[in-house]
């Protein structure tokens, strides 16, 4: 089963590790010193055996605040750089974001978080799953 959520953030791509000029020539429009904005969206699915009783995977009314908690209310509007902890020290690209909202989801007690999809553009797009992480 896959549900999409949807948030906005901005970030900047700066790698502390490099110089201003390797920053630039890696990152380009990126890297401007005051950001820029996306709005993600993260499909999150998860897998597991149909209950018998109910039907389903997973009930969606455990996953939504599940996921809205843990990524959506975590990131939403905030600058990533800044406001969340983890982009301190490591460059917020959305390769990390994917990775970093898998390690949020993946203890989901209800089913197993088989992969998850970050969707940073209408031309980007980014997943780990869970055999992967
Ligand atoms: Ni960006």
């Amino acid at each position: 089963m896959t549900r999409r959520y949807k948030f906005a953030a901005s970030h900047r791509l700066h790698a502390t590790a490099l110089s201003e000029a390797e920053n630039q020539r890696i990152y380009g429009k990126c890297n401007n010193p005051h950001g820029h904005g996306h709005n993600y969206e993260v499909l999150v699915t998860v897998a597991g055996p149909v209950n018998a009783a109910t039907g389903m995977i997973a009930n969606l009314s455990e996953l939504d605040p599940f996921v809205t908690e843990r990524v959506v209310e975590a990131f939403d509007h905030r600058n990533l750089n800044e406001e969340v902890e983890e982009f301190r020290d490591v460059v917020p690209t959305t390769e990390n974001l994917c990775l970093e909202i898998f390690r949020r989801l993946k203890d989901f007690p209800a089913a197993r978080v088989e992969r998850v999809r970050v969707e940073e553009t209408s031309k980007n797009s980014f997943e780990v799953t869970a055999d992967e992480s």
